[in-house]
C-alpha cells in the first residue's frame, strides 16, 4: 500500500462573499498510527475544515487528500476511507445501542462475527453496557456521543475524524473514551481529532496544531508546545466568588482570570514567594484554595490565542 497519510495543503474557505475566512491556507498531515488534535476555540474553523474532509462542502482552494485518494474531487473515497464522528449527534433514533453500533460496523465491511466481537469489546471498554438494549430515542446526549464513538470505532475506516467527541460525556467516560481514541491510533488509523478541550486533549494526542481565525498558529508535540515554557509554574488561585482581581506582585509575568479562577504564571525561583503570596490571599479571605503546579498545555493555548486576540481586535 501507498502512504496512507491524511494532507490537507493550502485549504481555504470563506463565508460571506469571502469577509469571513473560516479556513485560511490550512496545511497539515496526520500519519497513520497517529493521533492529531485540532484545538481552537469555538468559530475556529475546526468543523469546517472537517466538513471539507468528508465530502460536504468544498474548499475555496487547496487540497486534501488521503494517501492517493484525492478527497474534494472523489467523494466516494472519503466516504468508503473515512470513519467520521460529528459534532451533532448522530441520528440514531430508531435503533437499541447494540444494533447501531452493529449495523454500522457491517456497514463499513465487517463481518457480522468479527463486528459482534468487536462491538462488545467497545461496550464494555466505555461501560455502556446499560444501555445496550436502549433506544436511540432514549439515550442522553452523553450515552449516544459514546454509542456514536462505538458505531465509528467499531469498523474504523483508515482516517477516523472526530469533531469534539467528549461534548456532554460524564467525567469518567471521558477517561475512557480516550484509551479508546489512543487505542485507535495504536491499530495503525489516523485519528483527526478535533476539540476544544485541550487538557483532555493533552494526553491522547501524539502532535496538535492550534487554531485560531481561520489559521495555525502553533504545531508540535505537547512537550514540544510547552518548551517556551520551561522555568515557569502556574501557581492556580480559587478566589471568592465575585471578588476583584488582587493587585498582582511583580513576579507574575502572565496571567488569566476565569470567573473565580485566577492563572498567574510565574518564575520557578519565585515558587516559595509565589506560596506565600498565595497563603496572604488566603489569610486575608479572598482565595479560598491554591495550586502550584507545572504549566500545562492549557497555559500555552491561553497564551498563544489571548496573543492573536490581543494583536488582532476583531474589529480589523
Ligand atoms: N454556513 C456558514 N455560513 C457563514 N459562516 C459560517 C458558516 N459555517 C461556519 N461559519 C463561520 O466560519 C467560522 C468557523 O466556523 P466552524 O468551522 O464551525 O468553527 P469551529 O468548529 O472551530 O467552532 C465561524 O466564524 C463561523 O461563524
Ligand atoms: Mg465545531
Amino acid at each position: 500500500m501507498t502512504d496512507g497519510s491524511f494532507r490537507a495543503s493550502d485549504v481555504t474557505k470563506s463565508y460571506d462573499d469571502g469577509k469571513t475566512f473560516a479556513n485560511d491556507r490550512l496545511t497539515l498531515h496526520v500519519e497513520p498510527g497517529e493521533v492529531y488534535g485540532l484545538l481552537g476555540p469555538n468559530g475556529a474553523g475546526k468543523t469546517t475544515l472537517v466538513k471539507q474532509a468528508i465530502g460536504l462542502l468544498k474548499p475555496d482552494s487547496g487540497t486534501i487528500s488521503l494517501g492517493p485518494h484525492d478527497l474534494i474531487d472523489d467523494p466516494d473515497a472519503a466516504r468508503q476511507l473515512c470513519s467520521y464522528l460529528p459534532q451533532a449527534q448522530m441520528p440514531i433514533n430508531s435503533f437499541k445501542a447494540h444494533e447501531a453500533i452493529k449495523i454500522t460496523g457491517m456497514i463499513r465491511g465487517g463481518s457480522a462475527a468479527a463486528v459482534a466481537t468487536r462491538r462488545d469489546e467497545l461496550i464494555d471498554a466505555l461501560d455502556i453496557g446499560e444501555w445496550r438494549d436502549t433506544l436511540g430515542t432514549k439515550l442522553s446526549g452523553g450515552v449516544k456521543r459514546l454509542v456514536g464513538f462505538a458505531m465509528v470505532a467499531v469498523w474504523p475506516g483508515r482516517l477516523v475524524i472526530l469533531d469534539e467527541p467528549t461534548n456532554d460525556v460524564d467525567p469518567l467516560r471521558r477517561r475512557l473514551l480516550w484509551d479508546q481514541v489512543r487505542r485507535l491510533g495504536d491499530e495503525g488509523v489516523a485519528v483527526f481529532l478535533v476539540t476544544h478541550n485541550v487538557l483532555e486533549a493533552e494526553k491522547s494526542v501524539d502532535r496538535l496544531a492550534i487554531i485560531d481565525e481561520g489559521r495555525i498558529f502553533a504545531e508540535g508535540t505537547p512537550s514540544s508546545l510547552k518548551l517556551a515554557d520551561r522555568g515557569r509554574l502556574r501557581l492556580q488561585l480559587m478566589l471568592v466568588p465575585r471578588s476583584a482581581t488582587p493587585e498582582l506582585p511583580a513576579f507574575v509575568e502572565d496571567h488569566t482570570r476565569v470567573r473565580n479562577n485566577l492563572i498567574a504564571v510565574i518564575p520557578e525561583a519565585e515558587a516559595a514567594h509565589g506560596i506565600g503570596w498565595a497563603q496572604e490571599l488566603m489569610g486575608s479571605g479572598i482565595a479560598e484554595e491554591y495550586a502550584l503546579g507545572a504549566t500545562t498545555l492549557e497555559d500555552v493555548y491561553v497564551r498563544l490565542t489571548g496573543d492573536i486576540a490581543a494583536k488582532e481586535p476583531a474589529s480589523s
